[in-house]
């Protein structure tokens, strides 16, 4: 079924708008956001689409096609959703109102091909959907950086996830080709054409969720800022950890806050580095270098940043020893989701076959496989 003839058979009549929004991959630069510095994603071929229609009363009416559920709630009652999907719907109507943006209730229907809690960013593409239709339906004439901060601060207020801007920024930004380099110190970005020659992006899903996930990356953010609080008493200018050098590191935090902080500081400092250097990598077509860069990245959110799973560390120690993978490494958040790899083209079949059976042996579980087509960023479909 399309999203439109679902929309008409639960709430009769054509959407006013559909628009689409799609996923994010990040080739490196992971935790880094939050802390000012560099990402690297770009969006992907897997999306969200939302059909959308205003109401004359203050009702929002919501289904979401995948779970088969409803949700409703008024625009003067926006308590918190007890479930994710219309939580991130109602984070942005949220933002929109304390904007001030003239809304009306409306009827929506959600549909996604972005898998959930696999670190593609399922939540960020939901939100810049809905901020996307409700923009152009309300005329509201929010540009698009406006928009990607509102959606930001829906999830950092309303769901309550500390996230970076980076999600929300590929979402919208995003351009077929093309990663984004982006500085999140001042939303300075620069398109990146991904060349690739041979060489494809492969994610492989572990399957593993884990809900303890969102306390952990709040606790993160909040070691580096203990950090970065214990430095500025030293060097008043420093705002966040990319103004921290590998000196600092050494000589001013290591054995004077705890280990932990250290590690969490050592590894995002070090991260900035890399994806400075990593693109440099690209632009000189060294892939080699790249996804060796990769590889630390990955031992940086394992050991440093303790982000990892078994079942992560698992797949990446695999991809190590084939030659035809040049880099891999956890994508995203992490504590399950997927790790991104580059495979040469040729070899991909082979390793999925391999790689699969020895997961499901180790772990029990099915490991499922995406080649990735990047694609722009959120547009209006009708
Ligand atoms: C999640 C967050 C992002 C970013 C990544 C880690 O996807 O939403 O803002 O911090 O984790 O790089």
């Amino acid at each position: 079924m399309t999203i439109q003839s679902i929309f008409e058979s639960k709430f009769s009549g054509s959407p006013d708008i559909i628009v689409r929004s799609p996923g994010r991959i990040n080739l490196i630069g992971e935790h880094t956001d939050y802390n000012e510095g560099f990402v690297l994603p770009a969006a992907i071929d897997k999306e969200v689409l939302l059909a959308l229609r205003k109401r004359d009363d203050e009702k929002i009416s919501l289904f979401a096609a995948d779970f088969n559920e409803s949700y409703s709630a008024s625009l003067y009652d926006l308590f918190p959703a007890n479930r994710s999907w219309p939580a991130y719907i109602l984070g942005v109507v949220q933002q929109l109102l304390q904007r001030e943006v003239a809304l009306h209730g409306f009827d929506a229907v959600l549909l996604s091909t972005v898998p959930v809690g696999a670190g593609m960013s399922s939540s960020a593409a939901i939100e810049c959907a809905v901020i996307f239709a409700l923009n152009e339906v309300f005329e509201s004439r929010l540009g698009k950086i406006d928009m990607i901060k509102l959606t930001q601060k829906a999830e950092n207020e309303y769901v309550g996830v500390k996230c970076g801007i980076m999600d929300m920024f590929a979402s919208m930004m995003g351009k077929h080709g093309h990663a984004i380099k982006l500085d999140c110190k001042d939303l300075n970005y620069r398109y990146f054409p991904i060349t690739l020659d041979g060489f494809k992006i492969v994610l492989f899903d572990t399957g593993v969720r884990h809900s303890l996930a969102f306390g952990e990356y709040n606790l993160r953010r909040v070691q580096c800022e203990e950090g970065v609080s214990f430095l500025q008493k030293k060097y008043s200018f420093i705002k966040s950890l990319r103004n921290v050098t590998n000196e600092m590191l050494q000589n001013d935090l290591k054995g004077k806050v705890s280990e932990i902080v250290y590690n969490r500081c050592r590894y995002v400092v070090e991260e900035i580095q890399r994806v400075t250097e990593g693109c440099d990598d690209l632009e000189r077509n060294d892939l080699a270098a790249f996804g060796r860069k990769m590889f630390q990245t990955h031992q940086g959110l394992s050991n440093l940043y303790e982000v990892s799973c078994k079942e992560l560390d698992f797949l990446v120690d695999f991809a190590k020893h084939e030659p035809a993978i040049a880099g891999a490494r956890m994508m995203g958040g992490g504590f399950g989701g997927c790790t991104i790899n580059i495979i040469k083209e040729n070899a991909i079949e082979d390793i999925y076959a391999r790689i699969s059976v020895a997961y499901e042996n180790t772990f029990g579980l099915e490991l499922k496989m995406y080649e990735m087509t990047t694609q722009s960023g959120a547009s209006v479909i009708k």
